[in-house]
C-alpha cells in the first residue's frame, strides 16, 4: 500500500479547491434508486467509499460510468434488492441503501453492517423506524431480511439524532403512503442536500436542518441533474493544515455557515479566518494558542469528523486544550501515533488532554481511520524533517487528492 512522505516544519501558502462532500454523495448515490431516468451527480468526488457504492448499484443492475468528476446513474434495469455480504464489508455507511431499495422494491436483503474503527456502528435506529413504517424486518444470524408490501406513512422519533437513521428513513418515506414526519431529526447540511437532491427529483421533502423532516410519499420520481455540495470536513481539515504549519491559505468552495463551531475555535486559536462568497481564508502565525474544551456534539455543535484534526492541529498550541468526544467510543487512535511525532496528549475515557509542545519532529506513522489519516498530514506539516504516513488507503476513504490538494496550499508532500 502507498505511503505518505511530508518534509513538513515551513508555512503553506495558497489555494485549494473543496471536493464535493463524501456525506451527501452516499446518501444521493442510494437515492438514486428512487428514481426513474438518468441521474447526473455533479461534482461528485472520486473516493473508495464512492466506488463501493457504484459497485452496489451495478450489482443492483444500473449503469453508473464517471464522465470526469460528473457520475451518470440510471436505475431503469434494476433488476435485485439484495446486496451481498463483500459489498456490504465494503463500506459502513452502505446501510443506508436499505430504505431506498425497500422504497422501490417491497424487500430488501443485506448482510448487518458490522462494528468500524470508531468502535460499534448499530442500526437499530434505522431498523425501529423502519419497522414503524410497516417494514417487517428479521434480523437474525447477522442478515437483514425486510419486506413491505406497502410502507406507510407516520410520525417517527429518533432517541437520537442519527445522520444515517435520518436519511434512511426520508428515503423509505418517499415510497410510503401519505405523510411522514420525523422528529429529533439530525440537523447536518449533507441532510439538507439530500433533501435538495430529493425535490429536485419530483419529491417533497421540507425541514430539513431543523429537528423536524417532513416527507410525502408516494410521488413519482424522475432524473435530475445535481451538484453536491461541498466537502465540510475537508475544508475542516485544510483550514487545520494551515493553522498548524502556519501561513495562510484559501479554500475555494468552502461555506463558513456550514464551519462556524469549527472556524470559531481556530479563531479563538488565533487564526484570522474570512468568509466570502466564493470560500474561506485563512491566516495563521507562529504557534496557535490553546482553546477552551471541544467537546464533540451533533450539527450544529463541533464535528466528531473534525475532532483529529483540530487535534493536530493544536499539539504545538500554547497552553493545554481538552477534547471531549461524545458520539463515537473509539476515536482516538490517532493519539499513540502522533506521540511519537513528540505531541504530548494523555486520554482518559472520552477525553483528551493535548499539553502544546513548542517542536514536533517527523516520524514513521501508520493511519488508524480515515480521520485519524488526516490529522497525521495536519501535524506532520508542522512537525521538522520528514513524516513517513503508511496505511493511507483510510485517508483515500474520504479525500480525493490529499497530496495534489495540500500541494496546492504549498505542502511538500509525495506519494512513494
Ligand atoms: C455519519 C457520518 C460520519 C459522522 C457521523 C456523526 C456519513 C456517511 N457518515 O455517520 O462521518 O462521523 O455521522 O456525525 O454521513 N447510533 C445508534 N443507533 C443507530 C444509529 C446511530 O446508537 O441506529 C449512534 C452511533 O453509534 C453513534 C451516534 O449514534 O454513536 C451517531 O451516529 P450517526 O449520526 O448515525 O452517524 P452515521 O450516520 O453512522
Amino acid at each position: 500500500m502507498s505511503q505518505l512522505l511530508i518534509h513538513g516544519g515551513r508555512p503553506l501558502h495558497g489555494e485549494v479547491t473543496i471536493q464535493g462532500a463524501k456525506n451527501s454523495v452516499l446518501p444521493i448515490l442510494a437515492a438514486t434508486l428512487l428514481t426513474a431516468g438518468q441521474v447526473e451527480v455533479r461534482n461528485c468526488p472520486r473516493l473508495r467509499d464512492v466506488d463501493a457504492s457504484v459497485r452496489i448499484l451495478r450489482a443492483l443492475g444500473c449503469e453508473a460510468r464517471w464522465e470526469g468528476a460528473r457520475l451518470l446513474v440510471d436505475t431503469a434495469g434494476l433488476n435485485g434488492c439484495a446486496i451481498s455480504d463483500i459489498l456490504m464489508r465494503e463500506m459502513r455507511s452502505s446501510a443506508i441503501f436499505l430504505g431506498a431499495i425497500l422504497a422501490r422494491c417491497g424487500q430488501a436483503e443485506m448482510s448487518y453492517p458490522g462494528g468500524c474503527e470508531l468502535g460499534p456502528r448499530p442500526i437499530d435506529l434505522h431498523l425501529t423506524g423502519l419497522r414503524e413504517l410497516g417494514a417487517e424486518i428479521d434480523d437474525s444470524g447477522g442478515l437483514l431480511h425486510c419486506r413491505a408490501a406497502r410502507l406507510r406513512g407516520r410520525e417517527l422519533v429518533l432517541s437520537l439524532p442519527s445522520v444515517g437513521a435520518t436519511e434512511n428513513l426520508m428515503l423509505a418515506a418517499c415510497g410510503a403512503e401519505g405523510v411522514t414526519t420525523i422528529c429529533n431529526a439530525a440537523r447536518e447540511p449533507e441532510i439538507e442536500d439530500l433533501q435538495n437532491f430529493l425535490n429536485a427529483c419530483g419529491g417533497k421533502v421540507s425541514g430539513a436542518g431543523t429537528s423536524t423532516v417532513t416527507v410525502e410519499g408516494g410521488r413519482q420520481f424522475h432524473g435530475c441533474a445535481y451538484t453536491v455540495m461541498p466537502d465540510r470536513i475537508a475544508a475542516a481539515t485544510y483550514l487545520c493544515a494551515v493553522a498548524s504549519a502556519g501561513g495562510e491559505g484559501f479554500l475555494r468552495g468552502a461555506r463558513e455557515q456550514h464551519l462556524s463551531t469549527v472556524t470559531a475555535v481556530l479563531r479563538e486559536a488565533g487564526c484570522d479566518i474570512r468568509g466570502t462568497e466564493t470560500g474561506i481564508a485563512c491566516a495563521c502565525q507562529g504557534r496557535p494558542k490553546a482553546v477552551r474544551p471541544v467537546r464533540t456534539a451533533p450539527y450544529p455543535g463541533f464535528p466528531t469528523d473534525a475532532q483529529a484534526v483540530l487535534m493536530a492541529a493544536l499539539l504545538r498550541g500554547r497552553g493545554t486544550t481538552v477534547f471531549e468526544e461524545n458520539i463515537f467510543e473509539n476515536r482516538y487512535r490517532h493519539v499513540d501515533e502522533l506521540t511519537r511525532m513528540g505531541a504530548d496528549i494523555r486520554v482518559a475515557g472520552r477525553v483528551a488532554v493535548v499539553t502544546g509542545t513548542e517542536t514536533l519532529h517527523g516520524a514513521a506513522v501508520r493511519c488508524t481511520d480515515l480521520r485519524g489519516g488526516a490529522a497525521l498530514c495536519v501535524a506532520a506539516l508542522a512537525a521538522e524533517g520528514k513524516t513517513h504516513i503508511s496505511e493511507t488507503g483510510h485517508i483515500d476513504r474520504g479525500y480525493q487528492d490529499i497530496v495534489g490538494d495540500l500541494r496546492a496550499l504549498g505542502a511538500e508532500i509525495t506519494r512513494t
